[in-house]
């Protein structure tokens, strides 16, 4: 068979490999002539745990519905998270106001308040079912240093330096207007206050969590230091979340 003879034979294949080539870079460079920007955000079509909206390089995570209660108090999570640890790691004093933003059910808050038994701890979430599984818990159990807001996608709804540290665990990832959300916060706190952010690690495969659910510490260090916070330290006790602290300045 000659050269000529044996490409021939083989330009079905070419063909086909030529086509699917052609279509995917249409594709892409569709998807690319597509997005569009508002000078804070990017939108694009929407990835499938993703809103489609892009905020510094990442695609903001869809918020997690009430239906998925259950799974932030499953019984695995105590030895998965180890959230004591994180919240030993707060050195909260007794009379701090704590903001817990993204509050959900209450996991975290109800942690914080038994620390924080002069002060109180302000439950903030955007899904009023979740508030209301909180306050169930809450007077199920009497507690009574732990308040609820109901807050915007946009706004935390707390008052001007009102609060000594905002803690976000598993939460910030979802926020659909994360620089409103954080000037909110900024606003809020107290002069010298600090952000405490716990996210899974994206840097690390092994974190079986949906991509737009993990953050890595890079990411978090650019769209916080945005909000005119300071990163102070990266602690690295948790199994598999970065937990982050930063101040807003004196
Ligand atoms: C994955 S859940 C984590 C809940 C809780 N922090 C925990 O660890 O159990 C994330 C929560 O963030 C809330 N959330 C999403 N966007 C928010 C926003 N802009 N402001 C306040 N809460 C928000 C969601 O409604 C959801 O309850």
């Amino acid at each position: 068979m000659t050269l000529i003879s044996r490409w021939r034979s083989h330009l079905p294949q070419l063909l086909s490999v030529c086509l699917l080539l052609l279509l995917t870079l249409g594709c892409t460079a569709n998807a690319t002539v597509n997005a569009t920007t508002d000078g804070t955000y990017t939108y694009k079509s929407p990835s499938s745990d993703g809103i489609g909206k892009v905020y510094y390089g990442r695609e903001i995570a869809n918020v997690m519905g009430y239906q998925g209660a259950n799974w932030l108090a499953r019984p695995s999570r105590t030895t998965e998270e180890r959230s004591d640890l994180a919240v030993d790691a707060l050195q909260l004093q007794r009379d701090d106001v704590v903001a817990d933003i993204g509050a959900g059910m209450g996991y975290i808050s109800f942690q914080l308040a038994k620390w924080v038994d002069n002060g109180k701890v302000v439950a903030v979430d955007v899904q009023p079912e979740m508030l209301a599984l909180l306050e169930a818990e809450r007077d199920k159990y009497g507690v009574d240093n732990v308040e609820t807001v109901l807050g915007t996608e946009s706004d935390p709804k707390l008052a001007p330096e009102s609060i000594n540290l905002a803690v976000m665990f598993d939460a910030y990832h979802e926020f659909a207007y994360p620089k409103e959300m954080m000037a909110g916060i900024v606003s809020a706190l107290k002069p010298g206050g600090q952000v405490v952010l716990a996210e899974y690690r994206a840097e690390n495969p092994l974190v079986l969590i949906k991509k737009h659910h993990k953050m890595s510490q890079r990411q978090v260090k650019k769209e916080l230091t945005a909000a005119g916070l300071t990163w102070v330290k990266t602690d690295d006790r948790l199994p598999q979340q970065h937990l982050m602290f930063f101040e807003k300045p004196a």
